[in-house]
């Protein structure tokens, strides 16, 4: 008798078992049979089969930009509490706004007028001078043996892995900014994902932008074929906005003088917050972040979010790139969903804006006001310089009636930007040795620098402008011998 037993409690035990996966297909069904149509199915989705991995990049430096570092960190925040981890998330960020003696409060940084700190924890990988082109390219790439400085944490992906990259800035047709020199250039960057995807270092690959003329970074450039999904917070020819700015609903706390956020990078951050990610498709959030940065179709204050790549892989759910926090499991799809219209101030006037509400502070400091009119002056100075100087070679090279509309004549969508990159580069930096830099405003003159290559425009026929546009004009400290040549 006891020995049956003994020999019948195998049986016994894969009789309850199949019993259990009986009964779990059964309510497999019946759950399929009461699910509506549409509706998102999250069965069997905890496996995901492979690593999730997370570059972050802020390109600016200054307090006046605090907006793209207090983006960053909040992304990080989002992921943490999504589950990615920290050994396999890689933050660029200049990390000068939460110690900075402008900050109202020390070692805190908000992304929301009413947000929690988002600085706590984010891991300094790659901060001040570290933070690069050259750095992002072998970060992405894997290559530890290319990292300069920093933390040397890599994206050590393979091939089941799933990447997403977040980047938010300044930038202009064709490139994205960097606190250090050289920029962003968007050949540069296709090729580091080229090289990434022949090296079978992922599976699927999701990539947010944020920043001005961000679609042109992709447009006409990006393959289909490469397993990545690319969305924009603008289109190849349109500035993307800062969000929760002084003076503007809805408005920091009082004490803040700059912007806290940008619309399309809020936008994602507050949806992803606000979803079952594990339901939530990246369509679905491509969608709404759209409707949202477009201000609700008022996009003379808000811009075009655009779409790049492969969008098959928009089918797929979120929570594979970003993760799923356990707290959101029970919120309805049609969680969150903002009406109000946020009031919004364009990227490049971000920067004026914030050093007149620094001016507007200093009540009684006449030192330190005459100090602050100065540096606004200089900027709006070398900000015309720039224009004017753009013009004028426009003019030289093309004549007074062709010069404007050549420089500024915008291609067909699915054109790249310029045909030859490198020409594009060395035109920027014959510009820079005879204007002075470009710097974070002079980014939006990419377009007419490319439509200069375009139009066959020689090495030596370009230095004959600059020099005859920018002849005797002391471009002092914004020499590119100081901080680098963007290009
Ligand atoms: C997207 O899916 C369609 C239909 O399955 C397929 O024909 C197409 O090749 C896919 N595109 C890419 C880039 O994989």
């Amino acid at each position: 008798m006891f020995s049956n037993f003994l020999s019948w409690w195998p049986w016994m035990l894969l009789l309850l078992s199949l019993h259990g996966s009986v009964a779990r297909q059964n309510r497999f069904e019946w759950e399929q049979v009461i699910r509506l149509p549409g509706e998102p199915d999250d069965a069997d989705v905890d496996e995901i089969g492979g690593t999730r991995w997370a570059v972050l990049v802020a390109g600016s430096s200054g307090y006046g930009n605090y907006r793209h570092q207090a983006d960053v960190c909040h992304a990080y925040q989002v992921l943490i509490k999504g589950g990615v981890k920290e050994e396999n998330i890689v933050v660029f960020m200049y990390d000068d706004i939460a110690n900075s003696e402008m900050n109202p409060r020390p070692g805190v940084i908000i992304n929301h007028p009413q947000g929690p700190n988002v600085y706590v924890g984010v891991p300094k990988d790659y901060t001040g001078d570290d933070v690069t082109a050259e750095n992002l390219y072998a970060v992405i790439l894997g290559d530890k043996s290319k990292v300069k400085g920093g933390s040397g944490k890599v994206i050590n992906s393979k091939a089941e892995d799933r990447i997403f990259i977040y980047y938010s800035d300044h930038g202009g047709p064709g490139l994205l900014g960097m606190p250090n020199r050289p920029y962003v250039y968007a050949m540069d960057f296709i090729d580091v994902l080229k090289k990434k995807h022949a090296s079978k270092g992922y599976k699927k690959m999701v990539i947010y932008i944020e920043a001005c003329e961000s679609g042109s970074m992709f447009e006409g450039v990006m393959p289909k074929d490469l397993d990545i999904y690319v969305t924009t917070a603008s289109n190849a020819q349109e500035s993307s906005w800062g969000t929760y700015c002084p003076g503007v609903e809805p408005a920091p706390p009082p004490e803040y003088i700059t912007c806290l956020g940008d619309l399309y990078s809020v936008a994602w951050m507050e949806d992803s917050e606000t979803h079952n990610l594990k339901r939530e498709t990246v369509k679905q959030q491509y969608k709404s972040v759209k409707e949202r940065t477009s201000n609700f179709n008022n996009y003379a204050l808000g811009s075009h979010v655009m779409q790049y790549g492969d969008t098959n892989i928009t089918d797929e759910k979120l929570y594979l790139y970003q993760g799923f926090d356990p707290a959101t499991v029970n919120l309805p799809p049609n969680n969150g969903r903002l009406e109000a219209k946020m009031e919004v101030v364009n990227q490049r006037d971000a920067e004026i804006l914030f050093m007149w509400k620094m001016y507007e502070r200093l009540d009684h400091q006449t030192e330190k006001k005459k100090e602050i009119l100065e540096k606004i002056a200089e900027t709006v100075k070398h900000r015309k310089h720039l224009d004017g100087s753009v013009d004028l070679i426009g003019v030289l090279l093309f004549g007074p009636t062709k010069g404007p509309s050549i420089l500024q004549s915008v291609r067909e969508p699915g054109l790249p930007l310029v045909d030859d990159w490198q020409c594009l580069k060395s035109r920027v930096r014959v510009f820079e040795t005879h204007c002075g830099s470009l710097t974070q405003y002079g980014m939006k003159h990419m377009r007419a620098f490319a439509n200069i290559c375009n139009s066959g425009i020689s090495e030596d026929s370009m230095e004959e402008a600059c020099m005859t546009a920018c002849g005797g004009y002391n471009v002092g400290l914004l020499h590119p011998s100081k901080r680098g040549y963007s290009a």
